[in-house]
């Protein structure tokens, strides 16, 4: 009998995958917690959540018994011209909890359709108004999907190079890491002050593809500010940010200006289904809303507010806003602090940055590049522990799910350290 992983290479072709180099996937049978468990019964801990979605650990009994109860009373249906009870009370549930002034909930599948949707919005906005603003401003190294539009206000890179000829023009401002941030801020006002700017979209506080690049509250602020002040749309992309990640709810609610669109997937169901949600303002759903058919949204999916995905979102926004996972993101916090303290000094770390539960460790390397052979040794040392971590070049990072217990973090944390001892002795 073959087994999942000589049947897979008949017939699968993996994302983000050099299928010729890495041929063979590692095949997960059951996922309990923090942990993936494969077909012959390794536990490897997910320390990334599986591409950052995992809120509250895999296969979670309490997610999982609401979306059983939920297949068989509507599983699923059309959602134009009709609704149902989970969308309308997850729309309501993050309307709640949301950054100020998000009022409507437009529903898509994942993440790069959340952004497609807000891109697509912020465009037809103005056009509806009649005011000539097509420019769209995003940061250097964004990242922000796949798809075409996502693509285009993503920074350009090994990501998008064959589609470069088809990405409409995007101006990219500075990363604002720390010297860099007040020359950031000014090209931003520089591009603004044009008044041909219909949005600028950033990811909130952490940059995660470019390599968890982080960037203070404050400028983010500074940002919005001159946005509001030059009449320009903002997009905040917390696909990975939101749901705690960042140490608030969102990371939007770190500062007092508020976006005018809101792009959310990943953590939103717990990470248990595929959703994706652009909330907007009153004055970007108001720009729709009229007689003329020309000025509706021409947008949406099969799949466009399933229900049993709103249900998993539904029953993992129960289970984020306990006061015990508040506390367990409390506790990954510190302990992430206490880890950064106590490897600082080590010659080989070239940096450290945390941001609430999200901690990276740039090595210092000379080939730092995202299919750098460093990357490839450490993700295999790291499998090699039973540790699920998908290094971004020479930067590895610790993106947990909530239910991660110290003791895990502490294997974590220690397998790092000994890697830092493995590089040392390889030197
Ligand atoms: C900030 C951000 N936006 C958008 C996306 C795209 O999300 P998806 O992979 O669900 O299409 C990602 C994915 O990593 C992301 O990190």
């Amino acid at each position: 009998m073959p087994t999942i992983k000589e049947r897979d290479k008949q017939v699968i072709w993996h994302p983000y995958t050099p299928m010729k180099a890495w041929p063979e996937a590692i095949a997960i049978a059951k996922g309990e917690g923090v942990y993936l468990i494969d077909e012959d019964g390794n536990r490897y801990i997910d320390a990334i959540s599986s591409w950052w979605v995992n809120l509250h650990g895999h296969s979670h009994p309490y997610i999982a018994q609401k979306v059983s109860e939920q297949l068989s009373v509507l599983e699923h249906c059309i959602f134009a011209g009709f609704t149902h009870e989970p969308a309308v009370r997850l729309a309501e549930r993050l309307l709640e909890i949301l950054p100020n002034g998000m009022k409507k909930i437009f529903y898509s599948d994942n993440g790069s359709t959340a952004v497609e949707v807000a891109i697509k919005m912020s465009l037809q906005y103005w056009n509806n108004k009649g005011i000539k603003k097509k420019k769209l401003v995003a940061l250097q190294n964004a990242y922000h999907g796949d798809t075409f539009g996502a693509m285009a206000v993503s920074g350009r890179s090994i990501f998008t190079e064959a589609f470069s000829d088809f990405l409409f023009d995007v101006a990219f401002i500075p990363f604002p890491s720390g010297e860099h941030a007040e020359q950031s801020i000014a090209v931003l006002e520089g591009l603004l002050q044009k008044g041909d700017v219909a949005a600028f979209i950033a990811e909130p506080l952490v940059q995660g593809s470019s390599g968890m690049n982080m960037y203070s509250a404050d400028t983010l602020e500074q940002y919005f500010r001159l946005c509001k002040k030059y009449d320009t749309l903002i997009i905040a992309d917390e696909v990975m940010t939101g749901f705690g990640r960042t140490g608030t709810l969102f990371a939007c609610d770190q500062i007092n200006t508020s976006p005018d669109i809101v792009c959310l997937s990943k953590g939103l169901t717990g990470g248990s289904m595929p959703l994706g949600v652009t909330a907007t303002s009153q004055a970007v759903f108001d720009a729709f809303y009229d007689d003329d058919k020309m000025k509706m949204l021409y947008h949406g999916h099969s799949f466009t507010a399933n229900p049993t995905i709103c249900t998993a979102a539904l029953a993992s926004l129960d289970l984020l806003l306990q006061q015990s996972c508040e506390d367990s993101r409390k506790r990954i916090i510190h302990a992430h602090a206490a880890f950064a303290t106590s490897i600082i000094a080590d010659p080989l770390v070239a940096a450290i940055r945390q941001t609430g539960t999200i901690i990276a460790i740039e090595l210092k390397t000379d080939t730092p590049s995202y299919h750098s052979n460093m990357r490839d040794f450490l993700y295999q040392f790291f499998l090699d522990k039973k540790i699920v971590m998908r290094p971004l070049g020479n930067i590895i990072y610790i993106l947990p799910p909530y239910c991660i217990t110290n003791y895990e973090l502490n294997y974590v944390y220690s397998c790092i350290k000994e890697l830092l001892e493995e590089l040392k002795n390889q030197n």
